[in-house]
C-alpha cells in the first residue's frame, strides 16, 4: 500500500475541517506537497461551489493559485453517514481513484457508524481510516470501539489522531534526548528528582461546553496528549528509527506506570463553569488537574511525574521541567539556604527550545545564583511546521509513527482509569489563577514556575 489516490473528508463543513484541516490542506497544497482529489462527505445543504467558498473562507479567504488548485481538487458528497446511499454515491464518485483515505473528522459515536458503511460499499478494500480523538471513553470503551472498527480494517490500515504527535516541538524532545549524549548519563532515578509537565491554557471551554462537560481534563488531555508526552520522554532510546522500534518502546514504559491513584490526584472545576451552555447542572466534570504517575522501571522507580493541567490559567502554555537532585554538600546557599536545584526545561508552546538552571557565582559573594542557559529552536533554527499539516501528510503517505497505536491507546486508558469519574465535586478556582490551592502538593515541594518566553 502506498501513496493515496484520493483523500475522502468525512465532516468536511465541521468545526475541526474549518479550524485546523481545511487551511492544512490549503498550505500543503501551497508547498507543492498536495495534489489529489478530495472528497468531502457532510450531512450539509452546501453544493460544491458552497462547500469550495466554505473552504476559502476556512483558509483565510486566500485568492491564489494554490487555493484554486485546492478548490479545483475537492468533490462533495452530501448526505446522512447511516444512509447506504451516501457511501453509494461516494463509490461512485471515488471510482477508479485507487487506494482511498477516510479521515473521520465526525464525533467518535460515527466511527464505527462510517467505517460499516465504507465497508457496505465496498470502500475499506484497500483503504485507510483515520479517526479524531477521543478513542473511547475509558478503557472497555476503547476496546469496544477498536473491536468495532477491526471488523471493516486491521490495525495496518487504521490511524488513530493524537495532534501533538504532529508538532515538531514533541519530535524535537526526541531529537534532543537521542541526537545528544549528554542528557542520557543523567535522565535517571539516580540523578532526576521529578519530572513536572504543564499544559496551561489561559482561556475557558469557549462553546464546547457539551463536549468538555462530557469528557473533561483528563480525557481531554491526559490520557492521550500529555501520556503520549511521558512515554517521548521516559521511554528507552528505541534502537533504531523505524516507526515500529519507537512506537514499540512507548509502549514499554507505558505498560510500566502504574496506574494513577485517587490520593495522587487533585481535580479542579473554574468558577463559572456551571453556568457555560451544555454544562450539567451540577456538573462534577473537572476542568484542572494535578496528577502523580510513578514509572515501575529500572529507570525510573521512585521518580515521580507530575503532570498539570487547565483551562481558564494564567497563561497558555506547554512546559517540562526535569529537577536534578541537588548536590549532596550545600556550599554555596546563601544564608545557609540549600543551593537550587538545577532544572531541564523543555518548552513546547507557544515557542519552543531548550533552558537549563545552571547555578553561578554572585559576584562579590561566595553564593550561587541561578542562571538559565537557553536556546529558541525557532530563532537558531527557523520556523515550524504545523502539527495538522503533518498529520494529514502522514496520513496519505502512511507513515505509522505520528499516529497512537491501539496498544498505546489502551495503557493510557489503564492507567487513568482509577480516576476517571471519581464522584467528588472537583475543587473550585478562580479563572485567571493556577488551579486549587492543595494541586501544588502533587509536585515535591510545589510546581516549578514555568518560563514563559525565552527573553
Ligand atoms: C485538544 C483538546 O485535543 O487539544 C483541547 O480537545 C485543547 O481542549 C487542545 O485545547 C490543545 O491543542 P493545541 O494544539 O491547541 O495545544
Amino acid at each position: 500500500m502506498g501513496q493515496a489516490g484520493a483523500l475522502v473528508l468525512f465532516g468536511v463543513t465541521g468545526d475541526l475541517a474549518r479550524k485546523m484541516l481545511l487551511p492544512a490542506l490549503y498550505h500543503l497544497t501551497a508547498d507543492g506537497r498536495l495534489d489529489l482529489p478530495i472528497i468531502g462527505v457532510a450531512k450539509t445543504d452546501k453544493d460544491l461551489d458552497g462547500l469550495r467558498e466554505f473552504a476559502r473562507e476556512a483558509c483565510g479567504g486566500p485568492d491564489d493559485a494554490a487555493f484554486e488548485k485546492l478548490a479545483g481538487n475537492l468533490r462533495l458528497v452530501a448526505g446522512d453517514y447511516r444512509d447506504p446511499g451516501t457511501f453509494a454515491r461516494l463509490r461512485d464518485e471515488a471510482g477508479g481513484k485507487g487506494f482511498l483515505v477516510h479521515y473521520l473528522a465526525v464525533p467518535p459515536a460515527l466511527f464505527a457508524v462510517v467505517a460499516e458503511g465504507l465497508a457496505g460499499a465496498g470502500l475499506n478494500r484497500d483503504a485507510r481510516l483515520v479517526v479524531e480523538k477521543p478513542f473511547g471513553e475509558d478503557q472497555q470503551s476503547s476496546r469496544d470501539l477498536n473491536a468495532e472498527l477491526l471488523k471493516y480494517f486491521d490495525e495496518d490500515h487504521l490511524r488513530r489522531v493524537d495532534h501533538f504527535l504532529g508538532k515538531e516541538p514533541v519530535e524535537d524532545l526526541m531529537v534532543f534526548r537521542f541526537a545528544n549524549t549528554l542528557l542520557e548519563p543523567i535522565w535517571n532515578r539516580s540523578h532526576i528528582r521529578s519530572v513536572q509537565i504543564t499544559m496551561a491554557e489561559d482561556f475557558d471551554v469557549r462553546d464546547r461546553g457539551a463536549f468538555y462537560d462530557a469528557n473533561g481534563t483528563i480525557r481531554d488531555v491526559v490520557q492521550n496528549h500529555l501520556l503520549q508526552l511521558l512515554a517521548i520522554l521516559a521511554m528507552d532510546p528505541p534502537p533504531s528509527t523505524d516507526a515500529r522500534a519507537q512506537l514499540d518502546e512507548k509502549w514499554r514504559v507505558l505498560r510500566a506506570v502504574q496506574a494513577i491513584r485517587p490520593a495522587d490526584v487533585v481535580r479542579g472545576q473554574y468558577a463559572g463553569y456551571l453556568d457555560t451552555p451544555g454544562v450539567r447542572p451540577g456538573s462534577t466534570t473537572e476542568t484542572y488537574v494535578a496528577l502523580r504517575a510513578y514509572i515501575d522501571n529500572w529507570r525510573w522507580a521512585g521518580v515521580p511525574w507530575c503532570i498539570r493541567s487547565g483551562k481558564a490559567l494564567p497563561t497558555t502554555d506547554l512546559e517540562i521541567v526535569a529537577e536534578l537532585r541537588r548536590p549532596p554538600v550545600t556550599m554555596f546557599g546563601a544564608d545557609g539556604a540549600p543551593d537550587t536545584p538545577n532544572l531541564i526545561r523543555f518548552r513546547l508552546q507557544p515557542d519552543a527550545g531548550v533552558t537549563f538552571d545552571l547555578l553561578a557565582k554572585e559576584p562579590g559573594k561566595m553564593h550561587a545564583r541561578p542562571v538559565p542557559v537557553s536556546v529558541d529552536f525557532t530563532k537558531v533554527l527557523g520556523p515550524m511546521e504545523a502539527a495538522y499539516e503533518r498529520i494529514l501528510a502522514d496520513a496519505i503517505s502512511g507513515d505509522p509513527r505520528r499516529f497512537a497505536r491501539f496498544d498505546l491507546v489502551e495503557e493510557s486508558w489503564r492507567i487513568v482509569q482509577p480516576v476517571l469519574d471519581l464522584p467528588d465535586q472537583p475543587l473550585p478556582y478562580e479563572k485567571g489563577s493556577w488551579g486549587p490551592a492543595p494541586a501544588s502538593d502533587i509536585a515535591p515541594d510545589g510546581w516549578h514556575e514555568i518560563s514563559t518566553t525565552f527573553d
